[in-house]
């Protein structure tokens, strides 16, 4: 093998690869919020009024949502890959726009396009991440997708932190040009890396999925055990679907799929729920109106601390998303943050609240070391999410659903996260005003109930490939599966193996030294 063809086939170099939409997704979230209390902006685009200004920053969150609903339609028919570089073109054109803009309308013009192309792209990539990752590290390449979103969220605050000083239109054009540079990468470099194994096999390219199976996972050899198993377990897994559906979106419907699809679409609602975005959006009017900091400068060093936690919190998920396994990350995940989420909202509401002169709520703590308990807690609240939902809102929904309704699934469940964005985009400054300390109260209780909804009803993930997943939610979601269930199964299904699946969950470390070993 060529050092290009050994690199195009590194499943670390195909998901980190995949990821650098990731950095798109992230440099959209934060794309704005710098941007727009500058004079340069205010001044350019004549002082958009609140409407206008929650329109502007809007439109793109709409994109997001548009484009991760019909994503699945077109990763199913052109493939994930050409989905991934269609998509990724897309952002270029839209930065571009964005970048060159004249008016408010080109802006959003700009801003819609790369709505729609973060949209698809966070639709995708983690859909794709999974297909080509073997079972024991696909939540960590998975995740590697998420630490991009937060290079990208870090990158682009900074990035529009040092363009402020510019005097000129450069404040906001440069950090919107930047931003075409990781498409711009990904759209060149995309073609060199394979489809997707079970997308190939799916379309009947039985051949060509072999073949990327033996690169990937069997050094290049079509025989090696690893690869005939996944071979014949995609192709099991395919024939009995077709016997009992087609690809059609009321599939998603039927009895047992529905379950599953409201388990993806509810957790990527209550990854929005958990609060994060109040702080990626809004810690800065946190620490305002807390009193927190004593200039403007000194709060947004503070704000882009938390940005900074969010980077280096991710990594702990990588290296052991796939031996925590998904259940307990996300239960106690949500336990913590619930905690340091009540911990903020308690000592807020100790204060002296009164409206200032810019007709805000603000409020005065009692002492210093109140004001640094809060900073403190919404740097803890920043790490838990880091380590737990941030990654986990998009592995899980990625792996639970068969290939036939997958990325019309993973579609639905993305759409529901960027519905949910918007909606928080514009509810929250007003809930800041309205219940002021409640809204951290209100937050801290969605995480215990989120905590209550997965300890009831998510089954275990870890360590199944995606097609054995079916079997898990024939069961009781808070217990493991008896290894004859597993058996029987195998079985049904006409599988051959020597080693039954049940190696791969009760001694998942074993598996994980078969692959490195392979
Ligand atoms: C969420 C975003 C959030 C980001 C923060 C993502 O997983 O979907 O809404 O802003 O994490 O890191």
């Amino acid at each position: 093998m060529g050092v290009l063809t050994r690199f195009s086939t590194n499943i670390y170099a195909i998901g980190t690869f995949a990821a650098i939409a990731g950095i798109m997704f992230g440099f959209d979230i934060g794309s704005n919020s710098g941007v727009i209390g500058t004079e340069q902006y205010q001044e350019y685009f004549h002082r958009p009024d609140p409407l206008l200004q929650g329109g502007i920053n809007g439109a793109l969150s709409a994109g997001c949502f548009v484009g991760a609903l019909i994503a699945g339609y077109f990763a199913d028919r052109f493939s994930r890959k050409f989905t991934l570089i269609g998509a990724s073109s897309l952002f270029i054109v839209g930065s571009v726009f964005q970048a060159a803009s004249n008016g408010v309308p080109l802006l959003c013009v700009g801003r819609v396009l790369n709505g729609l192309s973060v949209g698809v792209t966070s639709m995708v990539v983690p859909l794709y991440q999974s297909e080509v990752a073997p079972q024991e590290i696909r939540g960590r390449i998975v995740a590697v997708q998420q630490w991009a979103i937060t290079w990208g969220i870090m990158v682009s605050f900074w990035i529009q932190y040092g363009a402020q000083f510019a005097k000129n239109t450069a404040a906001f054009r440069i950090p919107w040009a930047i931003q075409a540079v990781p498409a711009l990468v990904l759209t060149c470099g995309m073609w060199i890396f394979p489809h997707s194994p079970r997308w190939l096999a799916d379309k009947g390219r039985i051949e060509e999925a072999t073949k990327v199976l033996a690169d990937i996972h069997g050094n290049g050899d079509p025989n090696h055990p690893r690869v005939q198993r996944e071979v014949e377990e995609i192709m099991a897994a395919i024939h009995f679907d077709r016997e009992i559906a087609s690809h059609r979106y009321t599939d998603l419907f039927k009895p047992g799929m529905a379950y599953r699809v409201s388990l993806g679409v509810c957790l990527q609602i209550w990854q929005q729920l958990t609060g994060m975005n109040i702080i990626m959006f809004y810690v800065v009017f946190l620490f305002q109106q807390a009193g927190i900091g004593d200039s403007q400068e000194a709060r947004l060093v503070s704000s882009g601390v938390s940005y900074v936690i969010n980077v280096v919190m991710t990594v702990p998920a990588i290296l052991w998303v796939d031996k925590w396994g998904r259940r307990p990350t996300l239960i106690f995940g949500a336990l913590f943050m619930s905690i340091f989420l009540w911990t903020v909202g308690g000592v807020l509401s100790t204060g002296n609240w009164s409206i200032g002169a810019d007709g805000k709520w603000g409020v005065k703590l009692t002492s210093k070391s109140q004001a640094d308990g809060v900073v403190a807690c919404i740097y803890l609240f920043v790490a838990s999410f880091a380590t737990t939902w941030g990654p986990l809102g998009w592995i899980y929904p990625a792996e639970i659903y068969p290939l036939r309704v997958r990325a019309m699934a993973v579609s639905l469940s993305t759409a529901s996260n960027w519905l949910f964005n918007w909606v928080l985009n514009f509810v929250v400054p007003l809930l800041m005003e309205r219940i002021r300390y409640g809204l951290y109260l209100l937050f801290a209780a969605f995480n215990l109930l989120m905590a209550i909804h997965v300890f009831i009803a998510y089954p275990e993930t870890k360590g199944f490939t995606l097609e054995e997943i079916d079997i898990v939610f024939q069961h009781n979601p808070r217990k493991k599966i008896p290894r004859e269930v597993m058996d029987k199964w195998i079985e049904d299904r006409g599988i051959q193996r020597e080693n039954s699946h049940a190696d791969n969950f009760s001694e998942n470390k074993t598996e994980v030294t078969r692959h490195e070993e392979a």
